[in-house]
């Protein structure tokens, strides 16, 4: 068993961007790339993802803007406050961390943002342009894992992908990007999900397992075929009174009992979690030199060393 180090490699692709940033700002004297995050009220996780997201901006010389709104904020005040930062062409990107209250709709907010500053990938325009092959942002996660099965030279082509999980922002790009004809891809892909019969016969048939359900140790070594790869994008916090913060993080997967039959498998935390903010950072380098193209005519270079992002 191989742990995909998703340490690791966040570290390796976020000093080959902080190079590019130095480059682009102490060289080439241009403002440096800029995120700016929204977030609605006051949501443990979420607080917690969103200054992980603003920490790793900082480490690699992006600029970066927190825009907090309380739980009370009206839909359309939220709306106001992204369509004015969408005329703004200082500011590169723009993320509004979900979930959002009750009364906001997701996808209304996910509609307002300008396709693109759209580094999460969520608007209808750039999940459609990733379903016909085109270059728009790949949602962050999916990004992440195709960048760690690219580094890792993990084999997809012809294997059976498993998908456990068919959320819009996980589960069903990362099906549609695994079955497309490049690298990674060319797998045959199955979703599964609550309503799958068979569940654990369809996974214990997966070549390569990414579970993506928010359901702390689901995946059991029954479900797990021996040799697989077992990617695990959940992270929830779980009860646990030996620890001082009352709670541990856990992932979909019962990794201790899983890893010994897997060929490689993604720790939590420290493996799908810190590849997602590559993923939204890289989205942000490309969209920033989208932006200073537009603006200033600049050059080509490709976003970071990968074929998925040109
Ligand atoms: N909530 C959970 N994951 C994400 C993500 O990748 N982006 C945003 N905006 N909200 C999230």
């Amino acid at each position: 068993m191989q742990l995909l180090d998703g340490k690791l490699l966040s570290t390796e692709i976020l000093a080959e961007m902080a190079a590019e940033v130095q480059q682009i700002v102490a060289v080439d004297s241009k403002r440096p790339p800029h995120l700016v995050a929204i977030l609605v009220g006051a949501n443990g996780a979420s607080e917690t993802y969103v200054a992980s997201k603003i920490r790793n901006c900082e480490l690699i010389g992006f600029r970066s803007t927190l825009v907090r709104f309380p739980e009370t904020v009206s839909q359309a005040e939220l709306l106001a406050r992204i369509i004015q930062i969408n005329s703004d062409s200082d500011i590169d990107g723009l993320i509004v961390q979900l979930p959002l209250p009750a009364h906001i709709s997701a996808e209304a907010v996910t509609m307002a943002i300008d396709a693109d500053k759209d580094v999460d990938g969520f608007h209808p325009s750039n999940f459609g342009k990733v379903a016909k092959g085109l270059d728009g942002f790949i949602a962050a996660t999916p990004l992440g894992i195709l960048l760690m099965m690219e580094r890792y030279k993990l084999e997809t082509k012809g294997k059976h992908v498993v998908v456990v999980g068919r959320s819009q922002i996980v589960g069903l790009p990362m099906a549609m990007l695994l079955q497309r004809n490049a690298y990674p891809g060319n797998a045959t892909v199955t979703i599964c999900h609550s309503h799958t019969r068979d569940i654990e016969e369809m996974c214990a048939s997966a070549d390569i397992l990414i579970a993506a359900l928010g359901k702390p140790n689901f995946i059991v070594p029954a479900m797990v075929r021996e040799g697989a790869v077992v990617i695990d994008v959940g992270l929830q916090r779980v009860a646990d009174a030996s620890k001082k913060s009352g709670f541990r993080l856990a992932g979909d997967v019962d990794f201790e009992a899983v890893a010994p039959k897997t060929s490689y498998i993604t720790p939590v935390p420290g493996g799908v979690g810190l590849m997602t903010i590559c993923g939204l950072l890289a989205n942000t380098l490309k969209a920033y030199k989208a932006n200073y193209k537009a603006k200033y005519g600049a050059d080509d270079q490709p976003t970071i060393n990968s074929t998925l992002h040109p």
